[in-house]
């Protein structure tokens, strides 16, 4: 197994498990742990027995205080550019179902990250924030894109322009935070909604997570028309003659992932 620097990898069953692992740095988010998460999640989504990944952070802190300002701080627009954003578009692509276990804070680029993920499980002292605006800076990874489209405009902007921190129970108010549990508690939450995701038939996981993900990203129209034809694709599978028999013969189904 490749030995990673800033992430531990581990697997329970068929989920899939990156812990973020700067927890003196509250997790922030250099260029190169970016870099390796993007390799683990790449790795994750190409092995078969994977069928959903859960993102979590070392440390009760944070789940990841953003990108490293440290690291950040003298830098030009073209060593940004050279710097290895790319991450976050081969992050974005992954095709497996993505679970953010969060806990502390998931500020800027960990808030971010948490919203590449399909599913947030926080714990109630999770705290949820994009203050680039106090650094002199925006949102790079996403954030008043994605925020916008789930949180609203007016919520959008008052996270982006004031730099203020929302609670786990704010944001899941807001159907940002799937569910909120007892801190410490959103790994085994997290890990527990990931088996759930991971007993279903992965190609038709996938393809679903693919139309969900086409409604921020299309008109209605195109939206429909890649739902209806990953519905009619998923007549081509072996789980789909599987689910039905077995539904009919009153068993449970034997999913293969083909
Ligand atoms: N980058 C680098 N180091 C960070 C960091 C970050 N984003 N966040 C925390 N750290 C480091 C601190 O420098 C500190 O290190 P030292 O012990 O060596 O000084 C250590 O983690 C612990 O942090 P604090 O002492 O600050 O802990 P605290 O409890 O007083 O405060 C906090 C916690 C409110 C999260 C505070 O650390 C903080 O405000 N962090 C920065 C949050 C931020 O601005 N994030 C956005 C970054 S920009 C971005 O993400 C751009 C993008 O869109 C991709």
């Amino acid at each position: 197994m490749t030995n990673y620097q800033y992430i531990l990898i581990d697997r329970d069953e068929r989920v899939g498990i990156v812990t973020l692992n700067r927890p003196k740095e509250l997790n922030a988010l250099n260029f190169h742990l970016v870099s390796e998460l993007a390799d683990a999640l790449e790795a994750f989504d190409n092995d078969e027995e994977i069928r959903c990944i859960v993102i979590t952070g070392a440390g009760d802190r944070a789940f990841a205080a953003g990108a490293d300002i440290k690291e950040m701080s003298g830098k030009s627009p073209i060593d940004m550019m050279r710097g290895g954003f790319e991450s976050w578009n081969r992050i974005r692509r992954i095709q497996t179902p993505m679970i953010a276990a969060v806990g502390g804070y998931a500020l800027g680029g960990g808030c971010e990250l948490a919203m590449h993920c399909d599913m947030i499980i926080a714990s109630e002292n999770a705290r949820f924030g994009q203050p680039e605006i106090k650094l002199g800076v925006i949102p790079g990874a996403g954030g008043t894109q994605r925020l916008a489209r789930t949180f609203g405009k007016y919520r959008t902007m008052e996270m982006v322009l004031t730099g203020a921190n929302f609670t786990a129970q704010e944001m899941a108010d807001h159907a940002l935070v799937n569910r909120v549990v007892p801190k410490g508690e959103h790994l085994t939450e997290a890990i527990k909604l990931a088996k759930v995701v991971a007993a279903q038939p992965p190609v038709a996981v996938r393809l679903a997570k693919d139309a969900v993900n086409s409604a921020f990203e299309t008109t209605l129209e195109q939206g429909l028309a890649n739902e209806r034809k990953n519905f009619f694709l998923l007549f081509a599978t072996e789980d789909q003659s599987e689910g039905m028999k077995a539904f009919l013969e009153k068993r449970e189904a034997d999913f293969k992932g083909r």
